[in-house]
């Protein structure tokens, strides 16, 4: 089982990466060159917001089984987890900031889509989905995963 769930979210990660990078800067495109917002930059922003979210909830599955995961183990010591890097890594920082990346791109999702005209619909886009991509490179655990 946890095998299974690490294999899935770690090949479902390329994807997420690869269609949040296409997403965001698609969103700096059309800021930067004014274009006029249509059905393909629609597609390709929900299409990122399909892709995080449903890593989100193989995340979820894989923190219940996953073994480097701690919180549920009887006689941890927590303050020896938050002092090894990796243990941190695992159990605390790279799920809390994966979490408010697939936030912020929700929320840049529901913002843009109430935006009325091109200019302000990119713009949303942009903000929200950098903030993201940045977050999510971060915490990519990118040392064992490549
Ligand atoms: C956009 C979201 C996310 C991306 C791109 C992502 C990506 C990754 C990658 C690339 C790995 C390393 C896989 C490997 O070792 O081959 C990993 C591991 C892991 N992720 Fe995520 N993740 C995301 C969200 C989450 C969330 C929301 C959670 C939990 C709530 C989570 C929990 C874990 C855990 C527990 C591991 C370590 C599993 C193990 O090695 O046993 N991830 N993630």
């Amino acid at each position: 089982m946890n095998r299974a769930v690490l294999f899935l979210h770690s090949y479902w990660a390329y994807l997420v990466v690869l269609i949040v990078f296409l997403a965001t800067i698609n969103a700096l495109i059309g800021v930067f060159t004014k274009k006029p917002y249509g059905a393909k930059d629609f597609r390709i922003s929900l299409f990122a917001l399909i892709c995080t979210h449903l890593q989100l909830l193989i995340g979820l599955v894989l923190f219940f089984v996953s073994d480097k995961i701690v919180w549920f183990s009887e006689n941890v010591d927590m303050s020896l987890v938050m002092k090894n890097k990796m243990m941190r890594l695992y159990n605390v920082e790279h799920p809390l900031l994966m979490i408010i990346a697939v936030i912020l791109i929700t929320m840049g999702y529901s913002k843009h889509k109430k935006k009325l005209s091109s200019a302000p619909k990119f713009k949303t886009l942009a903000i929200y989905y950098t903030l993201a991509l940045a977050a999510i490179l971060y915490m990519i655990p990118w040392s064992i995963w490549i």
